[in-house]
């Protein structure tokens, strides 16, 4: 499974990025507000941390609207994906920019058939979003078995990109529902190294081992 951060913020991406295991970053408007970046610096930056796809997302929501920002997103850096949202204007730009050659990763998913539309739509990622749907009294992970089950059943090659995570269960559970990817906020990552019984073994070997007087090197 690959693991992106949802943020944009450079310097949280940095101390993710060298655990060596973050594959790639998704951002939206809301983290580049918070971020107080300029939306092309902050992705050109994000870009030369992590060589894996980094969503920047359209804000337009007319289709020539997406198309032009879309173009000029893709050109801030070749990692860049297009981030466009689940509307009839965003499947129709997202099958130009995808016939265009520009990965597209279609966000704001909150069902089954809107994902077959994506698909249809040629969407590089389809972006679920597990907690807000939870958030509505919904089982957002239902939605990723319902995702993977369609996709396999017609072979289509987007990847799932499990969104909206908000723990390390969100995750798991994400995994073993075949999700290709989930994209997770940089607390949640450092939080899935972590088990209680890790540290205490680690902390009881450590006292025995402190009794043996030895030193390995
Ligand atoms: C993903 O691409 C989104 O930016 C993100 O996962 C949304 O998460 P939220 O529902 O916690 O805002």
């Amino acid at each position: 499974m690959e693991l992106f951060i949802d943020s944009a913020d450079v310097a949280e991406l940095r101390a993710a990025a060298a655990s060596g295991l973050i594959d790639g970053v998704t951002t939206n408007p809301s983290l580049i507000a918070k971020s107080g970046r300029k939306m092309k610096e902050a992705i050109a930056e994000i870009c030369s941390i992590l060589p894996g796809p980094v969503s920047a997302e359209a804000v337009a929501t007319d289709v020539e609207g997406m198309l032009n920002e879309g173009r000029y997103l893709a050109k801030i850096a070749a990692n860049v994906v297009v981030k466009l949202p689940l509307t009839e204007n965003g499947l129709r730009a997202c099958k130009t920019l995808s016939g265009e050659g520009i990965k597209v990763n279609v966000t704001l998913c909150f069902s089954a058939v809107q994902a077959l539309l994506a698909a249809k739509a040629g969407a590089y990622f389809i972006s679920p979003f597990i907690g807000r749907l939870d958030d509505n009294g919904a089982d957002g992970m239902e939605l990723i078995r319902e995702i993977r089950q369609i996709y396999d059943n017609y072979g289509f090659a987007t990847k799932i990109l499990a969104a909206s995570i908000r723990t390390a269960n969100h995750v798991k559970d994400a995994a073993l529902a075949g999700a290709d990817c989930a994209t997770i906020p940089a607390k949640t990552f450092a939080a899935l190294y972590k088990h209680i019984l890790t540290d205490a073994g680690v902390e009881a070997f450590l006292k025995d081992w402190k009794s043996t007087g030895q030193s390995i090197l």
